[in-house]
């Protein structure tokens, strides 16, 4: 019996992530790990959390709260936190704009259910983050790719796309997993501009929006339109969604993230949500708030300066070791530099190397494109190792690729 035959048009379109598939490999301790894009555990906040646990476990009323089911839109004080922290003068939001989702993974999913449908062109960045890429496939959407530079998205490729008629854009605007770009103020009003002029939805990711080593990332795209269409408009005429997340400040354990929609589409998000899960947990909802509404600003300063010291190591070594002839990005924040190896390189085999001779793992660069090119490509994250080791492995990667490079050469 196969199962195979008996899977949805849906579930055949999906497949595994590689980086989920990497994790894996990952848990053996003697691997040295530039691959996942996550946290260093040792500098989540645990005291903080055992101190709110127990003040909510110890309060009669919030503990039975806690533990019972809830409203599918999200407790309302982390609501109205979100909302009031991503008001501005030309955008006013209100809680009816921010629904609670389990991890921004899941405000993916439900836009992606709300406004994809199968053969509608959607517009992404090449490279892109590769768990969007792996939700939207559910849709069968046609992929339309943007082509970027060290700026990010490129205006006249993105007007090429929605002149091909992209529908949709997915855009990680600041400190791009996994390229490390950050789109400049002038280009985001550029693509505000030209998302009005083809009646674009812009679907922005701020994953790592306040993980920033060199000053804050300019204005959101959400900002932005909010500036572009003048006060008070954003409700009606709006087209930028904005997903956030607290995995990367807090921790991601919480899965707790959040879309900022419009009326309309919040309503049909929020009756998607409730049939996909019902609601979020409403313990971490409490628990997100409280750390949001105590120590994150304290906590975020923190891990800038441990990851901004790591930000520095990688790129120095890869400055310093790198053969002149491979080409990285030089990240103002988030967790990933992104390396583009000479042509006929192929990331994966340079992998299964590199884990044989030197223990060291990073992501192979193809699944981050949606239209399978990118063989040369990989991605190095710098936010769970100390300065020296990233010194040491960037050497030794180095000296690998340096080594493949002269053989395919040769
Ligand atoms: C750009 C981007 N968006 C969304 C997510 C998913 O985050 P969450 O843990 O909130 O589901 C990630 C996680 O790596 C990410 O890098």
């Amino acid at each position: 019996m196969s199962w195979t035959n008996k899977f949805s048009e849906d579930a055949r379109a999906i497949e595994a992530s590689e980086i989920r598939e990497l994790l894996k490999i990952l848990a053996d301790p003697n691997i040295l790990s530039f691959a996942g894009g996550i946290p260093d555990p040792e500098l989540f906040p645990m005291a903080d959390i055992s101190s709110i646990r127990n003040t909510i476990e110890l309060d009669p009323v919030l503990s039975k709260e806690s533990m019972q089911y809830s409203a599918t839109e999200g407790y309302m004080p982390l609501r109205e936190w979100i909302a009031e922290r991503c008001t501005t003068e030309n955008l006013a939001l209100t809680s009816d704009n921010i629904l609670v989702t389990s991890g921004a993974q899941q405000s993916l999913t439900l836009l992606a259910a709300a406004l994809m449908d199968p053969d509608l062109p959607v517009a992404v960045a090449d490279p892109t983050y590769l768990g969007a890429l792996q939700v939207f496939m559910t849709r069968r959407p046609k992929f339309v790719t943007v082509q970027t530079d060290e700026d990010g998205l490129i205006p006249s490729s993105l007007e090429e796309a929605f002149k091909a008629g992209a529908r949709i854009l997915y855009t990680i605007p600041d400190f791009q997993n996994p390229g490390g770009m950050t789109i400049p103020l002038d280009r985001r009003r550029e693509i505000v501009e030209l998302a009005h002029k083809y009646d674009v939805v812009i679907l922005e990711d701020t994953a790592y929006r306040t993980l920033y080593y060199d000053g804050p990332a300019p204005a959101s795209l959400l900002e932005v339109e909010g500036d572009y269409l003048g006060q008070g408009k954003w409700q009606s005429e709006g087209l930028v969604i904005q997903v956030g997340t607290a995995s990367k400040t807090l921790m991601p354990a919480l899965r707790v993230g959040w879309t900022i929609a419009p009326k309309a589409l919040f309503e049909k998000l929020v009756i998607l949500k409730q049939a996909n899960d019902l609601q979020t947990s409403c313990m971490n909802q409490m628990m997100a708030f409280k750390l949001f509404s105590s120590i994150l600003d304290d906590h975020v300063q923190k891990l800038r300066e441990v990851y901004g010291e790591r930000r520095d190591a990688m790129v120095k070594a890869l400055r310093r070791y790198l053969p002149n002839n491979v080409r990285f990005t030089e990240p103002a924040g988030g967790m990933f530099v992104w390396l583009q190896l000479p042509d006929g390189l192929d990331a994966k085999e340079l992998l299964a190397k590199s884990l044989e001779s030197e223990k060291i793992a990073f992501v192979p660069g193809a699944a981050f494109h949606a239209t399978g090119t990118g063989k040369n490509t990989l991605r190095l994250s710098f936010s769970t190792c100390k300065p020296p080791v990233i010194d040491d492995a960037m050497r030794r990667l180095a000296n690998l690729i340096a080594a493949e490079e002269r053989r395919r050469v040769a």
